[in-house]
């Protein structure tokens, strides 16, 4: 029998990623408006974060400076270089550039701010891969339109995204329209990802006013904008590639009975290929026309849209991919945490601080069962251990469980590329330590870079290296193959 050789593909883009509003700082600099990201509290892993839309005094909130990139985009860069990083995942602020959203004349001073970071990457060789939207709006967009459930939103977004395309069209290839986009099938996703305002202060995570007609409805602008942008980019440089993003949340049956398997098969549909499906494939798939019939739910459809849906279909496939959970048609089943989806507990499987589920084996089954789908590139943009580190005596932080956790997922990264996935990137979650999205805590970190900041939003911001840098260096420097 021939032996399988198992590694990546020449030209593989390995790096690392962020969003602005969890990294960048620089809230009110450069002429920026404020965000939506920007009236969310810090909260823990026990205390909900809080969306304040008025800011309270001496409340702490974390996007305001977050890891303050915008004043050390130099240093981090020239951190990432150091670790042979070819691709970068960043966000652009919105609000940075059009502050309050539907301005008429876009904000030169806040482009001149990402001329300086993408002249920087070039500097270093690295290509960036631009999220236009990462769980951020310019917040004026949710006061006066109420969000996404607006189409008239949608103009908006494809309006700053002829901007940036237009600015940008030379140093920057790769593109996101989305960051998650399927997390507004989740009540969790209204105000991060739809911008939709919530009665007064509303704690992250409760439920209780949620329309879910209206929160499909801003999906449906967002698929919308997603593919106007894709056809728009494509006219502006035709060597654009332009991606969707999913939170791909991989769903086991708990027991092999039918029940569980259907549900389990359910769940992989409506939240993870219902966003992708419209996306690669240009139109609304049949289980989903049943969940709206079902629910009651009446999304208004404009004219031309079919054709516009059909008209914008991505060039490759993104997700993100943290753990796994499982499914049951049994109520009383234990459930674990994480922060998009509660799910069930697999006795199989260990879990990190913020319980959510290890499974390095789940990530080479969601891209078979992504990739058998699509057949299109892959790539994934997000994948991490959020942990608490320590900073030992001599200033070192020996982070063995990161590496343990990257380690394994890698290995079966490389699996899945055995298997025959066309998988194009791999960009971990939080290169350098920021701001949680689902606590607001700087407690859980996830970079190779460790950044001098606490909880409470004090610390120098002074940037280390940790042990798994120059883990991730030599994995880089031998495209996956040497591992240890
Ligand atoms: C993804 C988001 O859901 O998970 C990121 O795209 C987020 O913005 C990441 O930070 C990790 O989640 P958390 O809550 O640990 O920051």
């Amino acid at each position: 029998m021939n032996e399988l050789t198992k590694n990546f593909p020449q030209g593989f883009l390995w790096g690392g990623a962020t969003a602005a509003n969890q990294f960048e700082g620089g809230y009110k600099e450069g002429g920026k408006g404020l965000s939506t990201a920007d009236v969310i509290t810090a909260g823990t892993h026990t205390t909900p974060r809080r969306i304040t839309p008025v800011l309270e005094q001496g409340m702490n909130y974390p996007s305001h400076e977050a890891i303050d990139f915008y004043h050390h985009y130099k240093e981090d860069i020239q951190l990432f270089a150091e670790m042979g990083f070819k691709v970068f995942r960043m966000s652009i602020a919105w609000s940075r550039i059009f502050p309050n959203g539907d301005d008429a004349q876009p904000n030169e001073e806040g482009l001149r701010f990402y001329d300086r970071v993408f002249a920087e990457l070039k500097k270093h060789n690295i290509e960036p891969l631009v999220t236009i939207s990462h769980y951020e709006a310019p917040f004026r967009l949710a006061q006066q339109y109420n969000g996404w459930s607006d189409r008239r939103v949608v103009d908006f977004y494809v309006n700053y995204c002829d901007v940036i395309f237009n600015r940008y069209k030379d140093v920057v290839k790769y593109w996101l329209t989305f960051n998650e986009i399927n997390i507004l099938t989740m009540p969790f996703g209204s105000f991060m990802a739809g911008a939709i305002l919530p009665e007064g202060s509303a704690e992250f995570g409760n439920t209780a006013g949620d329309n879910e007609q209206l929160r499909y409805q801003a999906l449906h602008h967002q698929f919308i904008a997603s593919a106007r942008a894709v056809k728009l980019g494509h006219s502006i440089n035709k060597d654009f590639k332009i991606g969707c993003m999913i939170a791909y949340m991989c769903s086991y049956p708990l027991t092999c009975s039918p029940e569980d398997v259907t549900l389990a098969q359910q769940k992989d549909n409506l939240t993870n290929f219902l966003c992708s499906d419209v996306q690669v494939r240009g139109a609304y798939p049949g289980f989903a026309k049943r969940y709206f019939k079902e629910k009651g739910i009446e999304l208004v459809i404009e004219e031309g849209d079919d054709e516009i849906l059909r008209e914008g279909r991505v060039d490759f496939y993104s997700c993100s991919y943290y753990s796994s959970t499982c499914v049951s048609a049994d109520p009383d089943r234990e459930k674990v945490g994480g922060n998009l989806s509660m799910g069930l507990k697999n006795p199989y499987l260990e879990a990190s601080a913020w319980e959510w589920q290890i499974d390095p084996k789940g990530l080479r089954w969601s891209l078979n069962n992504i990739y058998n789908r699509y057949e299109i590139p892959l790539m994934v943009v997000e994948n991490g251990l959020g942990a608490v580190d320590t900073v030992e005596a001599d200033g070192s932080i020996n982070d063995d469980y990161r590496i343990d956790y990257l380690r394994r997922h890698i290995a079966e990264m490389k699996e899945a590329v055995a298997d025959g996935v066309e998988l194009i990137g791999y960009t971990p979650w939080g290169c350098i330590d920021l701001v949680s999205a689902g606590t607001g805590e700087m407690k859980k970190r996830y970079g190779f870079i460790y950044v001098d900041k606490d909880n409470d939003g004090q610390g120098t911001l002074a940037r280390s290296r940790k042990k798994s840098f120059s883990w991730y260096k030599k994995v880089i420097a031998s495209n996956g193959e040497v591992l240890e």
